[in-house]
């Protein structure tokens, strides 16, 4: 029986659902990148690294939402600070407790923030950050590296977007001169530091300081999009990496499981934000920014994920990289396993794999029945190959998940 086969005869209830919930929305979901043929499995209720689809299958989670849950589903000490906020209200016609005390954290734990505001997504984080550069440079351009992903906003999506300027990742000397070139018209270069949706792949340290000294030097505001990696350090990927952006965006696990997004950096460009002194060079309104419910999750997140749990998180990570690497050659499947920290990508190819073309170049086909196969023997991972750890995980599960690729590969060779 085929991987899809035996997926199709577990999950009759999802099929049922999907059949039904395209006649109401276009490909039956509204987040695009969870599609996967033949269709993605409805998930019901989680508890810890533990999920329950519609077909009532048991699944071990190695997603956390897509990066987003640090502690799994239902953290007590998460879960009671959403109540408690809850029976105080939903949202207000006014600043909240929960804002300043988040702002803070974030302020006291970033190195680079020294001013913070919120959104309601990693998305809208990075559209208010390349407004604040573009207003403080007077500047319109802006350029990203290849295989980042920042959002939805049409601003870093098109690759053919007029004011988007595409540089090499992992390439200091291709993307330094092309930000010489285009200096003049530059207000920005957005940068993720672990390349989350390109397949968790890591820049080197000598790039992001390369690109560090170049934005300097030219006048270009450097931000870092943490939406992803945030969790690889205390103070996020800027730590790890020893370089410190102008502005930094943050999402998914700043919110704790509820929507939230957080944009922030140096004062003279966060005080354009700053309607106190007559009205904002940049307005920022927006009904639900900063929702003290989210804004409580994240703080309550946050506080659990200290230096020491991060330590642990990240060394079970390190371990399970070089163990999947170890399953896939003792399987003679060619692979390349990439990460940093919590994070980690499967990439079915034989060469390394330093940027998105490298990841390109891997077998879709197989990593696609690899998914399916996992999923069938209950683990989840996102279908791209990628995948996170959460604190609910422990050596337990780590190695269900290798017993569980050695059992797809065995199959799937
Ligand atoms: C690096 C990065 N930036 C920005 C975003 C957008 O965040 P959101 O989905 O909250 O809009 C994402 C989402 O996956 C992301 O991975």
């Amino acid at each position: 029986m085929s991987e899809e086969q035996r997926y199709r005869s577990r999950t009759p209830a999802s099929a049922r659902y999907f059949e039904e919930a395209r006649r109401y929305l276009p490909g039956g979901d509204s987040r695009s990148t969870l599609f996967y043929p033949p269709y993605p499995a409805v998930l019901d209720r989680g508890e810890g690294c533990r999920l329950v689809d519609l077909d009532g299958n048991r699944l071990l989670d190695f997603t956390g939402n897509h990066s987003v849950l640090a502690h799994g589903y239902l953290e007590p000490a998460v879960m009671l600070a959403i109540r408690r906020q809850l029976e105080r209200g939903s949202c207000f016609p006014g600043p909240t407790e929960p804002q300043l005390r988040l702002a803070r954290h974030l302020v006291e734990r970033v190195g680079s923030l020294e001013r913070v505001r919120f959104t309601n997504s990693g998305t809208e984080a990075v559209m208010m950050a390349l407004r604040a550069a573009r207003t403080f440079t007077g500047r319109r351009k802006v350029a990203k590296l290849e295989g980042g992903y920042h959002g939805t906003s049409e601003d870093v999506t098109g690759t053919t977007h007029p004011e988007l300027v595409l540089l090499p990742a992992n390439d200091a000397g291709g993307a330094v001169a092309i930000l010489e070139r285009e200096a003049r018209e530059l207000a920005a270069l957005l940068v993720e530091p672990v390349q989350g949706s390109a397949g968790m792949i890591p820049l080197d340290a000598g790039v992001l300081r390369a690109l560090r000294e170049a934005t300097r030097r030219l006048g270009i505001v450097l931000v870092f999009d943490e939406v992803v990696s945030l969790r690889i350090a205390y103070g996020g990927a800027e730590e790890h990496y020893g370089v410190s952006p102008d502005m930094t965006c943050l999402g998914k696990v700043v919110g704790g499981g509820l929507p939230l997004g957080a944009f922030g950096g140096r004062e003279d460009i966060m005080s354009l934000f700053d309607p106190s002194l007559g009205p904002p060079a940049v307005p920022h309104p927006g009904s639900y920014n900063a929702n003290p419910v989210s804004l409580a999750a994240g703080l309550a997140t946050l506080e659990l994920l200290t230096r020491d749990v991060i330590e642990r998180l990240n060394l079970l990570g390190a371990r399970l990289r070089s163990e999947l690497k170890r399953a896939f050659d003792e399987a003679g499947v060619p692979a390349a396993i990439t990460g940093l920290g919590s994070l980690f990508g499967i990439h079915a190819t034989d060469g390394p794999v330093r940027t998105i073309r490298d990841a390109a170049r891997g077998n879709a086909e197989l990593r696609h029945r690899i998914f399916l196969g996992l999923y069938n023997e209950g683990v989840l991972v996102d279908p791209r190959g990628v995948g996170t750890l959460s604190t609910a995980i422990g050596e337990a599960e780590i190695e269900r998940l290798l017993e569980a690729v050695r059992t797809v590969l065995s199959r799937n060779r």
